[in-house]
């Protein structure tokens, strides 16, 4: 019999990932044959262990945190999303392996999770994001498409917001503001794509901000909930999630490019909720 296909994920830290049990599971679901490993690269090694990854016969990678960027550079073909994104989470090859092809899933795996797994709405809707990092950069296209009423991304310093603005402004209604300029008005939706869940920390928001009926989403995910989570509950938001859905659903999308079927990401879900305590 053949060997596997190879599949991986190249992180610094990576050994934490749940991308290795995700995609196993979306294996067996759908009966592939297929190995993948959560491998640690340092960013200096990162473009010489792609080329080596795809020369020995390797068939996909996820990329996260610190290569994204990187990944961005060394891509030959890049999707239109990941174009926008300026950053990548998933490549893959063509033409036996000579041209790498950058996309980022990451959008469409929150957008994948707000609609159909928490049946959200964001058309006509009030959405505030905080932070205006690569995360924040991932879901703006994906989130304008859907057509908020307003979308407002809200930084600590506030000049990388006002550039996202510019980059995206011809996709809808964005803007930017301080966090001291939000006094006043009201959203539906706020997501949480700071690092600060990372230290376990909260940005700095006052509950007058979160509407009647307001979902409060971190990007982040932990065992339990995470700070954000926590901050949010107990200031009245009626509804609060992690970013575990978000991570299973961009690595759907990732799996469907890669093998061309779709995995039913409702049974994962359902078992590493469990597992992190969070339902
Ligand atoms: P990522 O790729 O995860 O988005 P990043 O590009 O380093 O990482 O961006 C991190 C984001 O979290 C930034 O918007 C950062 O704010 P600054 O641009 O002001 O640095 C934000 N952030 C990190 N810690 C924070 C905290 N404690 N409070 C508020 N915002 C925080």
């Amino acid at each position: 019999m053949s060997t596997p296909d190879r599949y991986a994920v190249f992180g610094q830290p990576v050994s934490h990932s749940l991308s290795p049990r995700i995609h196993r599971q979306f294996a067996e679901q759908t009966q592939q044959r297929l190995t993948y490993e959560a491998i640690e690269v340092a960013p200096e090694q990162f473009a010489s262990t792609v080329a080596e990854f795809f020369a020995s016969g390797g068939c996909g990678l996820n990329i996260t945190v610190p290569h994204k960027l990187s990944a961005f550079a060394l891509a030959g073909r890049l999707s239109a999303r990941a174009q926008r994104a300026g950053a990548i989470n998933t490549l893959t090859t063509e033409a036996g392996g000579r041209v790498l092809i950058g996309e980022n899933t990451d959008g469409a795996g929150l957008v994948r999770d707000l609609l159909f797994n928490l049946k959200a709405t964001i058309q006509g809707q009030r959405v505030l994001i905080l932070g205006a990092g690569g995360a924040t950069r991932g879901i703006l296209g994906p989130l304008l498409d859907l057509k908020p009423a307003e979308l407002c991304i809200a930084n600590r310093s506030p000049e990388r917001a006002y550039v996202l603005t510019h980059l995206f402004a011809d996709l809808g209604p964005v803007r930017a503001a301080t966090l001291a300029e939000l006094a006043g008005s009201h959203w539906d939706l706020i997501l949480n794509a700071t690092s600060a869940s990372l230290s376990g920390e909260v940005p700095q928001l006052s509950a007058a901000l979160l509407s009647p009926g307001c979902l409060c989403y971190d990007l982040a995910y932990g065992t339990g909930p995470t700070a954000f989570m926590r901050w949010a509950g107990s200031h009245g938001a009626a509804r609060t999630a992690s970013g575990l859905g978000m991570l299973i659903e961009q690595a759907a999308e990732a799996f469907q490019i890669w093998r061309g079927v779709r995995p039913d990401t409702a049974p994962v879900r359902a078992l590493l909720m469990q597992e992190l305590h969070e339902s």
